[in-house]
């Protein structure tokens, strides 16, 4: 069937969800991650995408980091506190390839941020290895505010685990797990 959409950013001539240049209908986008935990980095990034996409799913890897600070659930449960008021946007674990993943979910973009020059690197293999595996999906690079290009979930980790202030680096609500988690050391420093 033939539609002429208007989507608040453009008119398309679609025919069976499909628009003329291939666009689809309803353009998903996959942010994947540890998360482990979400910092302002991410936020800002979720921030900046949902202009561009009309749906994005934040995938939370189950198979990443061997030790890692959060459990899968407790992610999922702070990702889904912070981004409780936001439409359009859905959290997710996933398991396997992402490229698989996302191909399952409709996704045609895999979204990812880059904060400087040292993230370019790792970034680019991943994306041309996902490229080759899946090349209808397109890997999108955006890049974090400069305001937040220093934050790093490592650090962010280091730094809390120490007993440091990092209510400027993560939502609140990452901050009262962080504070749960080394409760000893916050206790100790009156925090
Ligand atoms: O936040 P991270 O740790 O940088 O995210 C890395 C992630 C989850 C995007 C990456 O490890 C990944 O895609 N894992 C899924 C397995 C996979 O598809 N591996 C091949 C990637 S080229």
């Amino acid at each position: 069937m033939w539609r002429l959409r208007y989507n608040g950013r453009l008119r398309q001539l679609t025919h069976d969800g499909e628009s003329l240049a291939g666009r689809p209908e309803t353009l998903i986008a996959v942010y994947p991650g540890s998360f482990d935990p979400f910092t302002n980095g991410h936020l800002d990034l979720i921030e900046r995408s949902r202009r561009l996409f009309d749906k994005l799913i934040v995938a939370v890897v189950r198979d990443g980091p061997k030790q890692p600070l959060f459990s899968v659930a407790e992610r999922l449960e702070m990702l889904r506190e912070v981004l409780r008021d936001y439409p359009n946007i859905e959290i997710e674990a996933f398991e396997g390839l992402l490229v698989e993943y996302a191909a399952r979910r409709g996704a045609r973009v895999i979204l990812r941020g880059i904060r400087a020059v040292s993230d370019y690197e790792y970034e680019l293999q991943m994306a041309l290895m996902n490229r080759r595996l899946r090349p209808e999906i397109e890997t999108v690079f955006l890049l974090a505010s400069e305001s937040y290009s220093f934050i790093s979930s490592r650090l962010v980790k280091e730094v809390a685990s120490l007993g440091g202030d990092v209510s400027q680096l993560v939502p609140p609500v990452v901050e009262r797990y962080l504070r749960q988690k080394f409760a000893s050391v916050w206790t100790t420093k009156g925090g």
